[in-house]
């Protein structure tokens, strides 16, 4: 068997692998099975290429592979052993501006060394290649810089309305497909600099006019477009593997994308060609009136009387790390007979399923945490809610307020409850930048804190309501 035959066969293998990872991913049982799949394909398909390109390289330019591999190895290493969950949408987002600029690099070297036995309409296909792969790669490069600038908060999270924004992105790509047509007849370097700085302002524009709300989409969004950036790349380098690993991110990152937008109600076109539904946030400076304080004991009394208990929990408990309190209240009122189920929101946190990995990592039972479509009819029977560290996944505006820039949007309906308590440090909106009404309810009360110690004193207080008191033991309860 040649060493290219050996290759493909790899290629095959490791194509395999990749499909069998996704399929484990989708379910959270499976998932770390998903991951290890992931693993051997990526094993298999670096010393399949390896291989392949030891043919025709030398001793230097192995060293060369080696080091770059081990210094790659060595980075991701590190930041996948650092990374905190809440900064995982950042970190996807910066490995994304990577392959889009790797894709970028291939369509400029794609330019500069064109096989000398192209010719016809073999080399028109092949500049199409160059020109696509690099306006793929462009976009997506500037479009995940910004996103990682949105989601870390080094900008502001807010939509950028320039005037005539949309008729900006469609000039980008009118501009681009008559570039290529110009560059398939007559490939220059003027064309191709023109392209990959249309490219670049428009990834940065398409994702900085979208708004905090829908950034969960684009994340997904980037995926999908730097898995075709790397098909693109595929095509140019003639590499199979390329071809159905880009094919297989592009795909599925769409479909997420697409399965994201209808959890959102979002016009999954709208978001896409940047900012549909954000208008400006014109519900915020309206006056939502007072907001009624709560504190840890109380807060215990009023689940020590609850009889059904729903927990929302969001951001603010992946911030405080607050899960493994948060279940030991759960159990600790599950042993008293008290009803207690947890409400997950798609969007919870800043990743999908964020909620879910957090709550199985604090053992809660995958029996009491239900979906939003689940669980969302059973708030208007519940005694309490406690919304921990959610904001927009709770807000009313969403279906009350048509302005609102997350109108539309469906929520959980917390504010159906008896009594809901609200864990949060202060006032502040939540990443969609929006007030919640929410707050200035008559049944919603504020318990401000981090949400681990105030959940830590809850118990305590539990704990203490159920310590019999010397001189009046047997009338406590
Ligand atoms: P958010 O709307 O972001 O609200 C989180 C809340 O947690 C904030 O109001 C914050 O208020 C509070 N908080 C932060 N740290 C806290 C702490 N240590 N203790 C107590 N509270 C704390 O969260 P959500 O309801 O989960 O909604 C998710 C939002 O993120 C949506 O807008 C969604 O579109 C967006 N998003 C989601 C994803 C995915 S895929 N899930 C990806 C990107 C963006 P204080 O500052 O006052 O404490």
């Amino acid at each position: 068997m040649t060493t290219d035959t050996a290759a493909q066969a790899a290629y095959v293998v490791a194509a395999l692998l990749f499909i069998l990872s996704l399929a484990g991913l989708s379910q959270h049982k499976t998932s770390r099975s998903g991951v290890v799949w992931g693993i051997a394909g990526m094993v298999v398909a670096l010393a399949a290429t390896v291989g392949l390109a030891s043919r025709s390289i030398t001793a230097t330019g192995l060293v060369l592979i080696a080091v770059a591999t081990a210094f790659g190895a060595g980075i991701g290493l590190w930041r996948a052993r650092v990374v905190e969950m809440t900064g995982m949408p950042e970190l996807i987002a910066i490995m994304h501006s990577l392959v889009g600029l790797a894709a970028a690099f291939v369509g400029w070297n794609g330019y500069l060394d064109v096989d000398a036995e192209l010719s016809g309409s073999l080399l028109g296909i092949h500049h199409a290649e160059v020109f696509i792969g690099v306006f793929i790669g462009a976009v997506t490069f500037t479009g995940s810089v910004v996103a990682y600038l949105k989601l870390s908060a080094r900008i502001n999270s807010r939509p950028l309305t320039l005037p005539g924004k949309h008729i900006l992105n469609i000039g980008a790509l009118v501009a681009f497909v008559g570039l290529t047509v110009a560059f398939v007849a007559r490939p220059g370097l003027g064309l191709l600099i023109a392209v990959t700085v249309i490219a670049l302002a428009l990834g940065a524009h398409l994702v900085a006019s979208i708004g905090g709300g829908d950034m969960p989409v684009v994340v997904s969004m980037l995926n999908s477009y730097s898995g075709w950036a790397a098909a693109a790349s595929g095509f140019l380098l003639a590499n199979n593997l390329l071809i159905v690993t880009g094919a297989l991110v592009g795909s599925s990152g769409a479909y997420l994308s697409y399965i994201m937008c209808k959890a959102m109600n979002r016009s999954f076109l709208s978001v896409i060609a940047g900012g549909f539904g954000t208008p400006a946030a014109a519900a915020e400076d309206d006056e939502h009136g007072e907001h009624r304080e709560i504190n840890a004991e109380e807060t215990a009394e009023l689940l020590r009387d609850a009889t059904s208990v729903i927990i929302t929990p969001g951001y603010g408990m992946a911030v405080a790390q607050a899960q493994y309190p948060v279940a030991e209240l759960a159990r600790k009122l599950r042993e008293r007979g008290v009803e207690v189920r947890f409400g997950i929101h798609p969007v919870a946190g800043r990743l999908p399923g964020h909620m879910n990995v957090l709550l199985a990592e604090a053992n809660v039972p995958y029996d009491i945490v239900l979906e939003m479509d689940e669980i969302n009819d059973d708030f208007a029977a519940t005694s309490v809610v406690l919304v921990i560290g959610a904001n927009d996944t709770v807000n009313p505006a969403a279906t009350d307020n048509p302005t609102s820039p997350i109108a539309g949007m469906p929520v959980l309906h917390v504010w159906e409850a008896a009594n809901v308590i609200v864990f949060k440090r202060s006032m502040a909106a939540g990443y969609a930048g929006v007030q919640n009404p929410l707050f200035f309810r008559e049944n919603t009360q504020m318990l401000f804190g981090d949400a681990k110690q105030r959940v830590e004193d809850i118990l305590r207080g539990l704990d203490s309501l159920d310590a019999p008191v010397p001189e009046m033991a047997g009338t406590t309860r």
